[in-house]
């Protein structure tokens, strides 16, 4: 498979989202960020909206659950649809759990780490999920800097979970653009996901495409 683009619509409209979410439909995914104020110093939108934005996405969405206790809630978001639902480890009380029940309610499982958290103590999960999220910002808003301090543990996560075609997905997430994305490619990235950079340009569609030539050209180095 080659190179998976996820516009996220935290720089998206919100007023607007269906036209948001249509207008790039050239992607693979749209992420959702879901942020309780409390896992994370923002607060985006949850259940309800998401339920109503699976009725009109023309693609799967990618939820990223930035909130406390995902045991308790990311089956949920699994039930009204999403096709991938995201938790982050430093917030999981039980997270084969948390994985088992995901899978279960029928969608993909990722897992994130904050820029912080290092992988070595969770590589034994990674054969329990189908993606893992290197977050490349501290979670909580779109339009931050890109941390390219970061792609050692993006080399490292591709070492652990190989090549084959069947591998865990590697997701990066945090100022991802034109100019940062060839190198997370590089590192063995294999999506992507961008929101400042998609949404604030006047052709998000042209984005997505621009974003996923570069991907692909980009080669992964051992
Ligand atoms: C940040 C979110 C990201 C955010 C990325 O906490 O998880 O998905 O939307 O926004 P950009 O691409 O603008 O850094
Ligand atoms: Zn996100």
């Amino acid at each position: 498979m080659g190179p998976q683009i996820s516009p996220s619509i935290l720089s998206a409209d919100f007023a607007n989202l269906q036209a948001q979410v249509e207008a790039v439909a050239n992607a693979d995914w749209v992420h959702v960020d879901v942020m309780d104020n409390h896992f994370v110093p923002n607060l985006t939108i949850g259940i309800p909206v998401v339920e109503s934005l699976v009725k009109v996405s023309p693609l799967p969405l990618d939820c990223h659950l930035m909130i406390d206790n995902p045991d308790r809630w990311a089956p949920q978001y699994a039930d009204i649809g999403a096709h991938s639902v995201t938790f982050h480890i430093e917030a999981a009380n039980d997270p084969r759990m948390c994985i088992k029940d995901i899978r279960a309610a029928g969608a993909r499982v990722g897992m994130a780490l904050k820029p912080g958290t290092d992988i070595e103590s969770y590589a034994d999960l990674l054969p329990e999920i189908d993606m893992l999220l290197v977050m490349t910002v501290e979670p909580g808003f779109g339009g931050q800097s890109f941390m390219a301090d970061m792609m050692p543990k993006v080399r490292r996560v591709r070492e652990l979970i190989g090549d084959a075609p069947d591998s865990v997905w590697l997701q990066v997430d945090g100022g991802v653009s034109a100019s940062t994305i060839e190198q997370c490619a590089e590192a063995g990235a294999d999506v992507f996901v961008a929101g400042s950079a998609v949404f604030a340009t006047a052709d998000p569609a042209a984005m997505v495409d621009r974003l996923r030539a570069l991907a692909s050209s980009a080669v992964h180095h051992h």
